[in-house]
């Protein structure tokens, strides 16, 4: 996707289709939320596709057909499916299930997109977190039916694209979450877009881990990446202080200071106060992804 003008948007549907009376829209999502038993325990990624779900049926749509994967494949996708019923009536708003419990969605099976495409009459893709997978429901189906561009996703193109048209200075990216692997490509485009990358959240372990300092039992990926080079860029800012948890006990202390069986949870004050004055001062943030474990109740910092 190289500019918004190559995406169709969801609000030019009533133009581009005759008829959407009685028609069933397959909107694919991200509901790749963080379930504990039969809990959700963040419904952020829920609530966000709500306005395209909404005018969807605004427009006349008979049926929503909602497709999601989890990361995990064992995970159902039924405590979500309670959330929706709370909103909108099971008959008009479907959710099916985790799409990758069988092989088709990640190996991009044509035959598995065309099962998905007999069950609609039109697509949407709302599901910006996903789109860098070339898997069925994202690459396959929308080269089946006519596709379209939710509202949400449509507006985080639109805003990202500043990115690459001269943004105002100082420009920041924060970074956080996990997944290092698909997280450098980012920040090594970005120590030549950026003027200073905050990085924060489980990708931080993985430069501590290679800078030699103990991780204790907390989240980074196994690989090495060669990052003691990249941190020594004076672009890369990493936390100096961190939360650590012990089951429920919690200490904040320096980052080289983390004991064997303690679980980095957060960014520390120290972090945060030097992150809040790099805020203060850019004229352009960029940010992806939480800079502690926010699902177990760590959101401070974020
Ligand atoms: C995410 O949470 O980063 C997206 O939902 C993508 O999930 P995935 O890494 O399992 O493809």
């Amino acid at each position: 996707m190289r500019s918004i003008r190559n995406i169709i948007s969801l609000r030019e549907i009533s133009r581009k289709e005759k008829n959407l009376k009685g028609k069933v829209a397959l909107v694919r999502v991200d509901f790749n939320v963080p379930i504990r038993g039969n809990k959700v325990l963040d419904a952020t990624r829920i609530n966000v596709a709500y306005p395209t779900l909404r005018l969807l049926l605004k427009k006349g749509m008979e049926k929503i057909i909602i497709l999601s994967h989890h990361s995990d494949p064992k995970q159902s996708l039924a405590p979500v499916r309670k959330i929706l019923a709370k909103n909108f009536s099971p008959a008009r708003v479907h959710l099916l299930e985790n799409l990758r419990m069988g092989p088709g969605e990640e190996k991009n099976d044509l035959n598995f997109a065309k099962k998905l495409a007999k069950l609609g009459d039109i697509y949407i893709n709302e599901t910006f977190p996903d789109s860098h997978r070339a898997h069925a429901s994202i690459v396959s189906l929308p080269k089946l039916l006519p596709a379209y561009a939710g509202l949400r996703l449509e507006a985080e193109v639109k805003n990202l694209s500043h990115v690459f048209k001269n943004p105002p200075r100082p420009f920041l990216f924060i970074l956080g979450g996990a997944k290092f692997s698909t997280k450098l490509p980012l920040i090594k485009k970005f120590t030549r877009k950026a003027d200073k990358i905050f990085i924060g959240g489980a990708l931080a372990n993985n430069f501590f881990k290679e800078m030699g300092m103990n991780i204790g039992k907390s989240l980074a990926d196994r690989k090495k990446y060669g990052l003691k080079k990249l941190a020594r860029n004076p672009k890369i800012i990493l936390p100096e202080d961190v939360v650590v948890s012990v089951g429920r006990k919690q200490k904040t202390k320096t980052a080289d200071k983390v004991l064997k069986n303690e679980i980095i949870s957060d960014i520390g004050p120290k972090a945060t106060a030097t992150l809040f004055a790099l805020v203060r001062r850019a004229r352009f943030i960029l940010w992806n992804g939480p800079l502690g474990k926010y699902e177990f109740g760590y959101g401070g910092a974020t």
